[in-house]
């Protein structure tokens, strides 16, 4: 009863125009409930204050929205609008709540311009903004607050905010994707859209009309098939849901105090994810998909398969051949190809694994997730139109089956972060080596060729089964010989039983012990944690991949020693330990004279150029920092840990490693924060190192009056016109200015926050040698200390990285 006379207090007020605008205006609205209305010129803010909802007018229109926007960033940022296609055209506009639980949005004639459906709510409903940004309906006098009538959550507009779901609702069939504003000036959903495809397998399009434009493809148990750079990271965490009720993606921030939202963007067609920087009072695009052209949707046709390193990008899947010679010639991909002949489904099959993939679309498949991979293989050889299976997921050693019936469509590679899929073939196809050894054999000696060929064979043979083609193709025993494998008794002997003693460091894959062999051979052996959840020939395989990178600014790989759930890595021995030994101490610093200072910076930088670019594989080290760099007895640099985020970052199961490989201080912002990483965040990792030998100082606990780390104290010295301050006082004696200048030049245009505007390991190189002119470098990245307390799983286990995660020019609000 008190309620209903506040009611009447309140209608009184109102009929009293002044007054009740004077009131609405002293003080901030947080709801609105049934009876009363929200008009044009007022707004609702959220109780946290994040959030705001009223009228706005968009671009240079005159039309009024009903929409909801950040209440303290001043660049005013729509993220969801209630009327996207039916405007108001003056300021006559008012939010109800009608009789029966509806919201519903008039004008001066009181015609609906927009409504949500009707329900029977009760009579004492609330209208309020959740700091999440989420408008809700729900009853007043519920006390569960998160059941809710309607909410506006349900109805995305262009924007994905941290906690939306973008998905379905599989109970109401209510699809929740988003949709691109037509331009600046209006909201009305343009041609682009992005949502979850429902399946058997459901997978993550984007859609330009109604035609598939960029496929995020289906989840694996650890991210989106064609999201390799959606990894574990320190400021948002995601998943994924599929079961009876609902299919969604959705992710939440880690800390509160970042502002992030993903954007479907019209004019670039493309979705992208903007973080706000509160020192710069500006959003800044930190990814954007589609990447590259091989993200273009089929760019190369059915059974084609695009990587972009290649040139041209697309070809066929081996086995395949292009559907029309012709037109394929002619760079048009897209009839995409055919098998070399058509499979006869009364002969025997097997399959060809291909490692490194984005999965097919998955339109045209089926999944099991209790069948095994085995259990998989052979459901599909009993269906002569299955082309293709796989682990549904891939997280831990795998599981799951997933099988595509048809045409594959949209494949492409990635450099790191790709799947295996094994790909039907007739049983025949074995006997044909591939296209790739055809040409060795031509090119090579003939005799040493029969010798090869021979042993190929042989060895192939071992592999078949019963007229079926071996699982994978690098079965091959005889290959194993390449790589000396120590047994785990020689190793213990030569490390005292990986005594505490002989324990030179702990790195964030596992610690290193120094050891003697029988013959005197001093070695250094890494014993890698147990969490890396890899099994044993993916690890024979990356190990044999690392054992081939062979460069005088590397660490050698001796062999490598595999018992049970021990797996260890055996290297050379280097004499003088890592380089932060001796750069960041007083005593043994002055060791380090300019020259030698100078000559190592060379040193890695050629051994990150092989890494990048020289060596047959592209290896992104992601890790690296002083303390990986190792001196030998001349005190020549070389380069360690490679190619372990490789083995590593492949298997990020959800349980066993969440690691974003790396180290805070040294990590690029757009791999610390996303995950994204490429030669150009080794690039600024790079930066880091140089600045580090140049100063003799740490990045992370940097401690100055005028800077929170040492890029911020470079860049400001810079700028002030007196970057040689920043020089180490040990190397007073040996300073060579220009050479120093130059170093400190390209440091700070390693350490840029593009990535586009870091220079690759190649003109580094170049501009060492003072070979090339150097641009003015922009605004470097990472300069001020967010996330204090955030440690990277890396980092966690190194006590020489402890905890300190330093982010740029973002801030709390
Ligand atoms: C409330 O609004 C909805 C949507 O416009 C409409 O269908 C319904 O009839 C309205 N209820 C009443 C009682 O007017
Ligand atoms: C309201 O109705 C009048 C007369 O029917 C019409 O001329 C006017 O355009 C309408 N106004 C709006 C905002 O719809
Ligand atoms: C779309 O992207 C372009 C380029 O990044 C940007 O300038 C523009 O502001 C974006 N559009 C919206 C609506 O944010
Ligand atoms: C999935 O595979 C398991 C194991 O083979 C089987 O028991 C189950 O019936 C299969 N489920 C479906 C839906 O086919
Ligand atoms: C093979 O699978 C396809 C797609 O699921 C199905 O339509 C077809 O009936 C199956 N054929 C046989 C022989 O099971
Ligand atoms: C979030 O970031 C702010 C600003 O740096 C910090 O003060 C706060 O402790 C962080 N919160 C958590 C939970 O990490």
């Amino acid at each position: 009863m008190h309620e209903i006379s506040m009611n009447n207090i309140w209608y009184v007020f109102c009929l009293m125009p002044l007054l009740c605008s004077l009131l609405k205006i002293s003080a901030l609205t947080y709801s609105i409930t049934t009876s009363q209305s929200l008009n044009d010129g007022e707004t609702i803010a959220s109780e946290g204050g994040s959030f705001e909802l009223g009228f706005f007018s968009p671009g240079s229109s005159s039309n009024r929205y009903l929409g909801i926007w950040y209440k303290n960033i001043p660049i005013r940022t729509v993220v969801w609008v209630a009327n996207r296609q039916n405007p108001l055209k003056d300021l006559s506009g008012t939010l109800m709540i009608n009789s029966t639980s509806s919201l519903v949005l008039s004008d001066r004639n009181n015609s609906v311009v927009w409504s949500t459906k009707p329900s029977n709510g009760g009579q004492d409903l609330i209208l309020q903004l959740l700091d999440s940004g989420n408008l809700v309906l729900r009853d007043n006098r519920d006390g569960n607050t998160d059941v809710y009538l309607w909410q506006s959550f349900d109805y995305p507009s262009d924007t994905l905010l941290p906690g939306m779901k973008l998905g379905w609702d599989l109970r109401t069939g209510l699809s929740k994707g988003l949709s691109s504003w037509k331009n600046f000036d209006d909201p009305s959903p343009g041609t682009l859209s992005n949502g979850i495809e429902l399946g058997d397998y459901p997978q993550v399009v984007m859609w330009k009309g109604s035609r598939k434009f960029f496929r995020g493809g289906p989840w694996n148990g650890l991210r989106f098939s064609g999201a390799p750079e959606l990894r574990i990271n320190p400021v948002f965490g995601f998943e994924f849901v599929s079961n009876q009720e609902e299919v969604y993606y959705m992710y939440q921030l880690k800390n509160k105090s970042v502002i992030t939202r993903l954007l479907l963007n019209e004019t670039t067609s493309s979705r992208q994810r903007y973080v706000w920087l509160e020192a710069e009072q500006s959003w800044k695009l930190y990814a954007s998909v589609p990447r590259d052209y091989c993200d273009n949707y089929a760019l190369c046709g059915a059974n084609g398969i695009c990587s972009i390193s290649d040139s041209p990008v697309c070809k066929c899947l081996e086995g395949f051949k292009p559907k029309s010679a012709q037109s394929w010639n002619a760079i048009d991909w897209s009839q995409g190809c055919i098998r070399n002949e058509p499979l006869d489904c009364q002969r025997k099959h097997g399959f060809i694994k291909f490692s490194g993939l984005k999965l097919p679309d998955t339109t045209h498949s089926w999944i099991n997730k209790s069948m095994n991979l085995k259990e998989c293989r052979e459901t599909c050889l009993k269906n002569c139109s299955c082309n293709a299976y796989t682990n549904s997921d891939i997280s831990g050693r795998g599981s799951g089956c997933a099988l595509w019936f048809g045409d594959l469509v949209d494949i492409r590679t990635f450099s790191d972060g790709g799947q295996d899929l094994y790909i039907r073939m007739p049983a025949s196809n074995k006997d044909r080596p591939p296209a790739r050894v055809v040409v060795i054999i031509v090119a090579a000696i003939a005799a040493i060729c029969v010798v090869l060929l021979v042993s190929y064979c042989v060895c192939r043979r071992k592999t078949k089964l019963e007229g079926e083609i071996g699982d994978s193709i690098t079965e091959c025993p005889k290959e194993d010989m390449d790589l000396p494998i120590f047994n785990l008794a020689t190793i213990s002997h030569a490390t005292d039983n990986f005594s505490v003693k002989k324990k030179l460091g702990e790195g964030g894959f596992g610690p290193v012990y120094k050891g003697t062999l029988e013959d005197g051979q001093n070695i250094a052996v890494k014993k890698l944690s147990k969490s890396s959840g890899q099994g044993i020939n993916e690890f024979k395989n990356e190990v044999k991949l690392i054992e081939k990178l062979q460069h005088r600014n590397l660490v050698k790989l001796l062999g490598c020693c595999i018992e049970g759930e021990e797996k260890i890595l055996i290297y050379e021995y280097l004499l003088n330990g890592s380089l932060d030994s001796f750069v960041f101490d007083r005593t043994r610093g002055k060791l380090l004279d300019w020259p030698k200072r100078f000559n190592i910076i060379c040193g890695v930088a050629r051994g990150l150029l092989y890494l990048h670019q020289d060596s047959r594989l592209r290896i992104i080290h992601r890790d690296l920092k002083a303390s990986n760099v190792l001196l030998d007895k001349e005190l020549n640099p070389k380069i360690s840990d490679f190619g372990m985020a490789r083995t590593f970052g492949g298997d990020e199961s959800g349980e066993t490693t969440k690691r974003v490989v790396g180290t805070y201080g040294y990590m690029a912002p757009e791999y610390a924060f996303y995950g994204l990483f490429s030669v150009k965040s080794d690039v600024f990792s790079f930066g880091i190192l140089l600045l580090e030998i140049l100063s003799g100082k740490k990045n992370r606990g940097f401690d100055h009056p005028l800077s929170q780390n040492l890029i911020g104290y470079g860049w400001r010295l810079w700028t002030e016109g007196r970057p040689l301050e920043l020089i180490d006082s040990l190397l007073e004696d040996t300073a060579i200015q220009p050479e120093m200048l130059r170093c400190i030049h390209i440091a700070l245009l390693c350490v840029q926050q593009s990535p586009e505007d870091r220079p690759t390991m190649s003109s580094v190189v170049l501009m060492l040698n003072g070979e090339s002119t150097l641009p003015q470098p922009k605004h470097p990245g990472f300069l001020i200390d967010l996330i204090p307390g955030e440690t990277g799983p890396s980092s966690s286990k190194d006590p020489c990285s402890a905890n300190y995660f330093s982010i740029t020019s973002l801030e709390a609000r």
